[in-house]
């Protein structure tokens, strides 16, 4: 994605181009920045061959699975309903491991019908739950523990998963127990251990840390796990001076824990697969002058993009067409919603903007519209994948009376 003729575009095809033909709000993928950024996933951790499962969370564009797929990922789901969506986009079931800490008696059934390669337990209760349905179907389940390492991932509290004070996982003592609790089941057969500390992880540190703890359960247990699954996390750069997780330094702890164990890795990367492959695409509806600033009010919202009012995250926001003239003003991007966090960024610093003009706000492959709502009875915009100068409407734009 890059300025050609001062025209922000998409591969071969300008945003512009884009909002005249289809209006706006526009998620715009490139396809592209998907295949570098599995290819960069693959070759950074090329020693292990990982098994590497895309966190279908992140984006749940069947369209978009199915490009994941075709490019060699399986999937990381947590309800059956992104089962169903990775396995429509034709994902092998031998590659679709099934995390959550509430997984129901029939989501566990669907799973065990579909044959899927794990379904990683992050309770006792869930275990059991396992059994019953694995006993009614006289099947022999694989499964996966959730460890709770007690690891400050170190990123924003909202999306740290692996404290003890988090719901995830299953502390120490009590996955020594259920290590063992399982080697006397006759339904389940324990092969993974699993953990997972956080999303958007951008030091390797706590990672490393992790590691350590994995390694000397591992020792511990005295039970061979024929994967060892790490779970997501890793973080992207939101803007220029934001740094982004370092997969080397990454790679070299797991190697070190791995010449003691002779596991597989598992991976489920959800932003560092799609995080930057997508855009929206916004039209100016207003600009309204507030004292020093300008509230500049986008034709997207909260609803399209809930990650700043949720989490205070920060996304670029850059013009659709460059000029050269700066504006004096401060302004404020908004959107329409009735609620005073349906704001996006300030920015004091930017080209002068008028109404009717389009903007682009980055990187947003990653929990944009997988997290997008309803609210305020707004149609979710309109999913659209560029290869090269060819235009796909993977997802229509939702129609406002199917909404009423
Ligand atoms: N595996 C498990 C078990 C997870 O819970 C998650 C994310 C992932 C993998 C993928 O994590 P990633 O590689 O994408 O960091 N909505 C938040 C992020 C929530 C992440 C939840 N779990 C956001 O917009 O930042």
């Amino acid at each position: 994605m890059k300025y050609i003729n001062k025209s922000f575009s998409i591969e071969k095809v300008k945003a512009q181009n884009l909002a005249k033909k289809f209006n706006t709000p526009i998620y715009c993928y490139s396809y592209k920045q998907l295949k570098v950024n599995i290819n960069n996933f693959k070759k950074n951790f090329k020693y292990f061959s990982p098994l590497v499962c895309f966190a279908i969370k992140a984006n749940t564009n069947v369209n978009l699975i199915r490009e994941i797929k075709k490019l060699g990922l399986g999937a990381d789901v947590v309800s059956i309903g992104e089962m169903m969506k990775a396995l429509k986009a034709g994902i092998n079931p031998k590659k679709i491991v099934f995390s959550g800490v509430g997984k129901t008696y029939a989501e566990i059934s669907y799973a065990i019908d579909k044959k899927i390669l794990l379904i990683n337990a992050e309770s006792k209760s869930e275990i059991i739950e396992i059994e019953k349905v694995a006993k009614s179907k006289n099947k022999i389940i694989d499964i996966g523990i959730r460890l709770n390492p007690n690891t400050d991932a170190k990123t924003l509290s909202q999306i740290s998963t692996g404290k003890k004070e988090n719901k995830f996982g299953v502390n120490k003592k009590t996955f020594f127990k259920l290590v063992e609790y399982s080697k006397n089941s006759k339904n389940i057969k324990l092969k993974c251990l699993s953990v997972h500390i956080g999303s958007q992880i951008v030091d390797h540190k706590p990672y490393e840390k992790m590691l350590k703890i994995v390694d000397e359960i591992i020792k511990k247990t005295n039970h061979k796990f024929q994967f060892i699954d790490l779970g997501g996390g890793m973080g992207i750069s939101y803007d220029d001076n934001n740094k982004k997780l370092n997969y080397k330094k990454y790679s070299i702890a797991i190697k070190k824990i791995l010449k003691n164990h002779n596991s597989k890795i598992i991976f489920e990367p959800g932003r560092a697969i799609v995080g930057n492959i997508g855009v929206l695409i916004s039209k100016i509806i207003y600009i309204k002058e507030n004292g020093k600033k300008d509230f500049i009010i986008l034709d997207a919202a909260m609803n399209d993009l809930m990650r700043p009012a949720l989490y205070g995250a920060n996304h670029r926001i850059i013009p659709a067409l460059k000029t050269s003239q700066v504006s004096k003003r401060i302004y404020e991007f908004v959107g329409p919603i009735c609620e005073s966090t349906d704001k996006f960024s300030t920015i004091k610093k930017f080209q002068k903007l008028k109404e009717k003009d389009l903007i682009v706000i980055c990187d947003v492959g990653a929990y944009g519209m997988s997290l997008s709502s309803n609210y305020n009875v707004r149609p979710k915009p309109i999913e659209i994948l560029i290869k090269g100068s060819k235009i796909n409407i993977i997802k229509k734009r939702q129609k406002l009376i199917d909404l009423i």
